[in-house]
């Protein structure tokens, strides 16, 4: 696989190179409320500026459905990626019409240029290899070269991550390079006690990454809305919390498995509606009245997690453990990050909410060994699955 420093050995003045990147931000309106994407790119971008290039910058934001919808503009990212360059940034409004070739002709040496949501074309996310072709030549035509950074979409098989490489001298990116070196090491002989903390809505979206991990773990702790799937599948009555209720058997299967190494919440906090200003109270997990909705797990599970947590010599974290956004269901999910960042051993934050959550609550990146990009991308490297965006750059 060739690297971005191959690129720059062979020198880039005046070039115009292509940078895919994940600037898919949390956003509040027009509002980037964490922007550790655009920081993560930003030694790419300023080392091919720095050496002259021209550089070509593209990302999707959210999903549109491919067409242009206000709401999922890159603008704000643009504006904030300035700011952190310190560089004025070329706006195109559109992907690759008029304004991208305008904006991407008109660049100097050094110059930066952003282009608006990938996702605005159809093309982007096709499965129709012709119609993600036609649109991969398109981007591809305004550059020479192209940089992959977008270690949080490398899993999707998509025209800017997957097709454009085939079209042009393609290089990975300092990102992708130091995400893969620090997942692989999750993957072979890992340092034991190995602590795996999954939380995050969906057992259906974990289910793959907890079948990979369960021979290789020696506990895995579960919160967030999947832990309701799995109290009810030990049992309990789970209120009007969030449940799978297809994945019960799957759950109940995964406990009989895992002979006590999946670890349960003991208790949660439950409310009386998804909103910051409910009525809550913490009850023990097999007591979440009928009416009532676990939004985050309690004290006493905070506890037993950090216990599980505090002889770990290697930990993976996915998925935050309650909706941490709204103030009062966030002490699980800081409880456990900082239980994690008491280990003394190799700890590794995987993703998108999760990376999310360690910076707005103000828990201090340091703290952790690694704090992933990419969400789906790092579960979907753990389950040992072909990454498009990888199997790209390596051809
Ligand atoms: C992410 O946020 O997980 C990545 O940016 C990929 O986005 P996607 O899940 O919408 O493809
Ligand atoms: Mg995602």
């Amino acid at each position: 696989m060739k690297t971005l420093d191959d690129l720059l050995a062979e020198g880039v003045e005046g070039r115009r190179v292509f940078v895919r990147a994940d600037l898919n931000v949390p956003l509040d309106g027009t509002t980037i409320t964490d922007d550790g994407r655009i920081r993560a790119v930003l030694p790419t971008v300023r080392a091919l500026s720095d050496a002259g290039a021209r550089v070509v910058v593209a990302s999707h934001l959210g999903r549109p459905k491919g067409a242009p919808d206000p709401k999922y503009s890159l603008e704000p990212v643009a504006q904030r990626l300035g700011e952190l360059l310190d560089r004025p940034i070329a706006f195109a409004t559109d992907t690759v019409g008029e304004s991208a070739k305008s904006v991407t002709a008109s660049l100097a040496s050094g110059d930066v240029a952003l282009l608006e949501n990938l996702r605005f074309n159809a093309g982007e996310t096709s499965k129709d290899t012709a119609e993600r072709g036609a649109f991969a030549d398109e981007l591809a035509a305004l550059a020479e070269a192209y940089v992959d950074d977008a270690f949080g979409a490398v899993h999707r098989k998509h025209a800017s991550v997957y097709d454009v490489p085939a079209r042009l001298p393609h290089f990975a990116g300092g990102l992708v390079l130091r995400e893969v070196e620090v997942l692989s090491k999750l993957t072979g002989q890992t340092e034991r006690p190995y602590v795996v903390v999954l939380g995050g809505s969906k057992v259906s979206d974990k289910l793959a990454v907890i079948e990979a991990l369960l021979p290789k773990v020696d506990k895995l702790l579960v919160g967030g809305g999947m832990c309701f799937t799995f109290l009810k599948a030990q049992g309990h009555e789970v209120g009007k919390s969030l449940l799978e209720e297809d994945m019960v058997d799957t759950c109940r299967d995964l406990l009989d498995r895992a002979a006590g190494r999946i670890v349960l919440p003991v208790d949660v906090v439950a409310a009386t509606a998804f909103a910051a200003d409910a009525e809550h109270e913490v009850v023990e997990a097999g007591a979440i009245p009928a009416d009532r909705l676990g939004l985050d797990i309690g004290p006493a599970s905070v506890a037993l997690f950090t216990e599980a947590l505090a002889s770990a010599r290697t930990v993976f974290w996915n998925g935050p453990m309650g909706v941490f956004e709204l103030a009062p269901f966030a002490a699980g999910t800081r409880g456990v990050a900082e239980a994690i960042t008491k280990v003394d051993g190799f700890t590794v934050v995987g993703g998108g909410d999760s990376a999310a959550a360690v910076r707005t609550l103000g828990l201090g990146e340091a703290a952790f060994g690694h704090i992933s990009t990419g969400g789906g991308a790092s579960l979907e490297y753990l389950e040992g699955k072909t990454l498009p965006g990888v199997a790209a750059l390596e051809q």
